[in-house]
């Protein structure tokens, strides 16, 4: 016992662990380690953000995407899926929306849909930068050329979102085509935070295959590529994928692996994902209390959430955006925590 306690205590004050070590934590998780985990996730969190939550406004602009990830519900073959396309003027109408509710982030998020080209998307970021310069634009669209990455960047864009799955070559073979790498994953990660972007990694908790050593791998990754934010979320079978028998992963174990993200990195960015919401009620709540310190509520048309269903019965696809910041807040300051208006960017100086 004592064991992964003092594991615990090392990686609370070194931030870092061996790759043997992660595995120790995971494969010996206990109620009094997820407690000492969770008590010290929350010390970090409040020394950068006190008790306060950033909100970003998830506008999904497309699901329309060339590759074919065998979980993923948006893959190209899958023909059961509805297909939309956002036009500028409908994104536009989104942030609106977004803005006089109180959000400073916008996120725009898509399959790899290509007309999205380099002109029609710096287009859109200029757009809306002109017209709400004091909010942040964070980009969730897949893999590009670096030029194409300076690009956006150079238009106004300031933070990117490219989870990098899993970090071992054969797990992710397991989980994509043989045309996406994870070489050519990790290229772009490095790029984008070579060229200045706020860059989020992330993978999901209990994908098919996965191997307690292939958490310990994320978790090694994560620590060695200190990415500015961090996305996971236990994944969740969709009906039309090669995985729809497979079982969704565990809560409990995602919030585990939050609070030890919390203690790799102390200032990093972490969500409580729509996925962790869907797979246990109160999921977004008990991220937040082991750790997490971001929500990304949804500002998608209603029209088109149903149909940006990435795994299947994807949380609060009926509220109106408004409704659903609302019964955010309340839940939240039933926790004690508060959501802010603020552009949430990685705060880099310690409040005590
Ligand atoms: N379950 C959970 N998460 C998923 N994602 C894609 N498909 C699923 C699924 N079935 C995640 C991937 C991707 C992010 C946008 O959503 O990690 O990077």
């Amino acid at each position: 016992m004592s064991k992964i306690l003092d594991l615990i205590d090392k990686l609370y004050e070194t931030h870092s662990l061996s790759l043997d070590e992660y595995e120790y934590l995971i494969t010996h998780k206990c109620d009094e380690a997820t407690e000492k985990l969770r008590t010290y996730a929350v010390a970090n969190r409040r020394k950068f953000y006190s008790n306060h939550v950033f909100v970003r406004g998830l506008i999904e602009v497309s699901n329309i995407c060339k590759n074919d990830c065998y979980y993923c519900g948006i893959r190209k073959s899958n023909e059961n899926c509805d297909r939309y396309r956002l036009s500028k003027e409908e994104i536009l109408s989104c942030c609106n929306e977004g803005y006089e509710l109180g959000f400073r982030t916008f996120v725009l998020q898509g399959g790899e849909d290509g007309t999205f080209t380099d002109t029609w998307l710096c287009d859109l970021i200029s757009a809306i930068k002109n017209r709400y310069p004091d909010c942040a634009i964070t980009l969730s669209l897949g893999e590009r050329t670096k030029e194409s990455y300076q690009k956006l960047y150079n238009s106004g864009a300031n933070r990117y979102l490219l989870r990098h799955e899993t970090a071992d070559e054969l797990h992710y073979s397991q989980l994509h085509p043989s045309n996406l790498t994870l070489e050519n994953r990790i290229k772009c990660l490095r790029d984008l935070k070579e060229i200045g972007f706020q860059v989020g990694c992330g993978f999901m908790v209990g994908s098919p295959y996965q191997s307690v050593k292939n958490i310990a791998q994320d978790l090694k990754f994560i620590e060695e590529f200190s990415p500015h934010m961090c996305g996971i979320g236990p994944f969740i079978p969709h009906k039309d994928t090669i995985f729809k028998n497979e079982k969704a992963g565990d809560a409990q174990l995602c919030c585990y692996l939050l609070s030890i993200i919390r203690l790799i990195k102390p200032n990093i960015l972490l969500p409580a994902t729509t996925a962790l919401g869907t797979v246990k009620n109160d999921g977004r709540e008990r991220g937040i209390l082991s750790g997490a310190n971001v929500i990304m509520p949804n500002l998608s048309p209603l029209s088109v959430r149903k149909k940006y269903a990435l795994y299947d019965n994807k949380i609060s696809t009926g509220d109106e955006s408004a409704q659903s910041l609302q019964n955010l807040k309340k839940s939240m300051h039933a926790i004690g925590y508060e959501v802010v208006v603020d552009r949430g960017d990685i705060n880099t100086i310690s409040k005590e």
